[in-house]
This record gives C-alpha cells, structure tokens and sequence, in this order.
C-alpha cells in the first residue's frame, strides 16, 4: 500500500491526461511543444515541427515509412510516444542535408535511382544510415537485414540495397 509520501512523488512524476510541456531535440535543435501523453512521435514530428519528410504509411508498425532514428536507433515513430522520447537525440531526413549538400547516402539514392514514388524513401534511408553509423562496412546480408523493416510498394528494393552498398564504399554516414 502506497503511503502518502509515495502518493505526492507520483503527483510530481505523473503528466497528463491533458497537454504537458516537453522538449525534443530534433535535428540538433530543442523544441517546446505541448502535447498529449498519448501523442505519438509521429504526429509531434509532422504536425507539432512541420517536419514532413517523415511519412505516415500504415501508422501501426508495419511499413517503416516514418523511421528515424533515436539515440542512433532506427525506430518507427508511429509506435513511439513523444513524452517518452524526451531528451534523447531525434534525427529525421530534414537533417540529414548539410549547407545545401545531400548527405551520401541520400546522393547514393539519386545515383542508383532508387526509388519510384518516393514515399518509402526517407525511412529507407535513415535505416540505412542508422546501420552505417553503427557499421560503416556492412555485409549485403546484414544490409538486407537492417531494411527488412521498410517496406516499398514499388519494389525498388534491389535498387535500394545498391543505393545502402554505394553508401557504404563511399563512408556514407
Ligand atoms: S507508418 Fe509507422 S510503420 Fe508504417
Ligand atoms: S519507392 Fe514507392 S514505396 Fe518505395
């Protein structure tokens, strides 16, 4: 039985049900925003941020279409709560480009014509760059592997897996 002391820690430690204040730190910058508790990373991103190269595909865990990455970890944004993800470090595809440059593996895409309708793209590429932070000369198995989780409608997927392997000879990270 919780006892009143235990009672006001949960009182300081509990938010919501309605908005809370929370900082996420997104492409290198901190952001404020309110939201619900049950507000997906997701929607924080596209709707809160504006950050919309970040796709809703099936916004229950199964496409990949709005995989960034997490402290370095490819996650599906759809599946993450915001409020959870608070003060850890968010990449989204708006963060990879740099003074007007691509970033090599978003070149590596162009150059292997990777793509159909595009709409995979930028959660194709960041589980590829999460992998090549982490492993910057993957094996094709273990490429496969890292992108068994983005789905492409078109099919483009040898195409895509040439784009990782460019990426990768080139020190794409
Ligand atoms: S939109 Fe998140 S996995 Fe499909
Ligand atoms: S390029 Fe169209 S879904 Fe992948």
């Amino acid at each position: 039985m919780s006892t009143p002391a235990d009672r006001s820690k949960e009182k300081v430690i509990r938010r919501g049900p309605g908005k809370t204040l929370i900082t996420l730190r997104v492409n290198g910058q901190e952001h404020r925003i309110f939201v619900e508790p049950r507000r997906t990373l997701l929607d924080a991103i596209r709707k809160d941020l504006g950050f919309t190269g970040t796709k809703r595909g099936c916004d229950e865990g199964t496409c990949g279409a709005c995989t960034v990455l997490v402290d370095g970890k490819a996650v599906y944004s759809c599946m993450a709560l915001a409020i959870e993800v608070e003060g850890k470090v968010i990449e989204t595809i708006e963060g990879l480009e740099k003074a007007g440059t691509l970033h090599p593996i978003q070149q590596a895409f162009i150059q292997e014509d990777a793509l159909q309708c595009g709409f995979c793209t930028p959660g194709q590429i960041m589980s590829v760059k999460a992998l090549l932070d982490a492993h910057p000369n993957p094996q094709p198995t273990e490429m496969k592997e890292a992108l068994a989780g983005n789905l492409c409608r078109c099919g483009a997927y040898p195409k895509i897996l040439q784009a990782a392997l460019r990426a990768s000879k080139q020190g794409g990270t």
